[in-house]
């Protein structure tokens, strides 16, 4: 970690004098500002793919004057480590997982909720409208300004043994996010979590440190996972989508007419990474068919039962507010409003 920890901070120190305008950054480029994004996820992933297109559409929008140098695969640490680097300044974005942003705010565990949204297109709808978009800001006082949400579908547990419903999970050894709401939901089932980085959890699964792991199809697929853990039950616990956060002190050093491109180049991004999630899913179900991995389809309700708990230790606070929120969003017209995705 030492050495992940110094080329980061080496990466921000570089570009602190680059939002001032006084100089470039990395590759000789000739650009007003070098923006880095360093996250965990492997370059065949769909969310990946869609940082590229966000970055390919600011260079381009720009003129070359907004240059985003994209570091995946976790080489700049974990995503606990790269949103600290964002929210204190080193670094200008990264992608995470909302959960992660549980140790900035509380509003973060909203999204960590078992079964709070009824479908992908509930999740859209609520990301898209008033809710999502007040709760990109939910971690602003620790400059992190949310720019956009990505697709990261529903987790399910997959295992090297095979799981048909929480009473297999029984004191199993589940790798989990580093987030105490994914803590106690897999506590919740019975089954022993164990918090280990994105990046070390094939080896984990390898060795038979953790039983098992949850995650979504393209994760699943694209660290390869399947091979070690060939056991997929579709129970479908939560919906946490991706965000892509910025300094908000670099924000604030944008020019209006800058802001604007960062915020436009994402909506095409996220757009065409809903596409792809959806197409990519589907080759890479086939795939893991394929190559032997089994698919489940469970019977819901005893996860439904077991994890209901999670909901009590907020009675009162703002988390349940956006809760009675949510649940009261309605899906557009013609749109199902019932697990139909994974
Ligand atoms: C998803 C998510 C990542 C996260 C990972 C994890 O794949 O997109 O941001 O790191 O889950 O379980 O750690």
């Amino acid at each position: 970690m030492w050495r992940k920890a110094i080329g980061s901070m080496a990466v921000g120190t570089v570009c602190l004098a680059v939002i001032g305008g006084l100089a470039s950054c990395g590759g000789g480029s000739t650009a007003e500002h070098v923006l880095h994004l360093p996250h965990v996820l492997n370059t065949d992933h769909p969310v990946h793919k869609a940082l590229v297109k966000f970055a390919d559409e600011v260079e381009e929008r720009s003129e070359g004057e907004m240059v985003i140098k994209i570091h995946p695969g976790g080489t700049l640490g974990n995503e606990q480590e790269l949103v600290d680097n964002v929210s204190n300044d080193t670094d200008a974005f990264t992608k995470v997982s909302t959960t992660i942003l549980e140790t900035k705010t509380d509003l973060a565990k909203i999204y960590s909720l078992p079964y709070l949204f009824r479908s992908s297109e509930h999740m859209w709808q609520v990301l898209k409208g008033e809710i999502g978009q007040e709760l990109l800001n939910m971690a602003i006082d620790q400059n992190l300004k949310g720019i956009c949400y990505f697709d990261a579908g529903a987790r399910s547990f997959y295992t090297k043994k095979k799981v048909t419903g929480p009473k297999d999970l029984q004191g199993m050894k589940i790798r989990v996010q580093k987030s105490v709401m994914m803590q106690k939901l897999v506590e919740s089932l019975g089954a022993s979590p164990q918090q280990i980085a994105f990046s070390e959890l094939y080896t984990a699964l390898d060795s038979g440190v953790v039983a098992g792991a949850e995650n979504n199809i393209p994760s699943y697929y694209t660290t390869q996972h399947y091979k070690v853990a060939p056991y997929y039950v579709f129970d479908e616990h939560v919906r946490i989508p991706d965000i892509l956060v910025m300094s908000a002190k670099r924000w604030r050093g944008l020019t209006s007419e800058e802001q604007k491109i960062i915020e436009e180049a994402a909506d095409v991004a996220v757009e065409y990474q809903r596409e792809l999630w959806q197409k990519e899913r589907r080759q890479q179900m086939k795939a893991m068919r394929k190559a032997g991995v089994t698919f489940t389809r469970p019977d819901k309700k005893p996860f439904i039962e077991a994890t209901k708990s999670i909901y009590k230790q907020f009675e009162g606070e703002d988390v349940m507010d956006y809760v009675e929120r949510i649940r009261k969003v309605k899906v557009e017209k013609g749109q199902a409003d019932e697990t139909k995705e994974e």
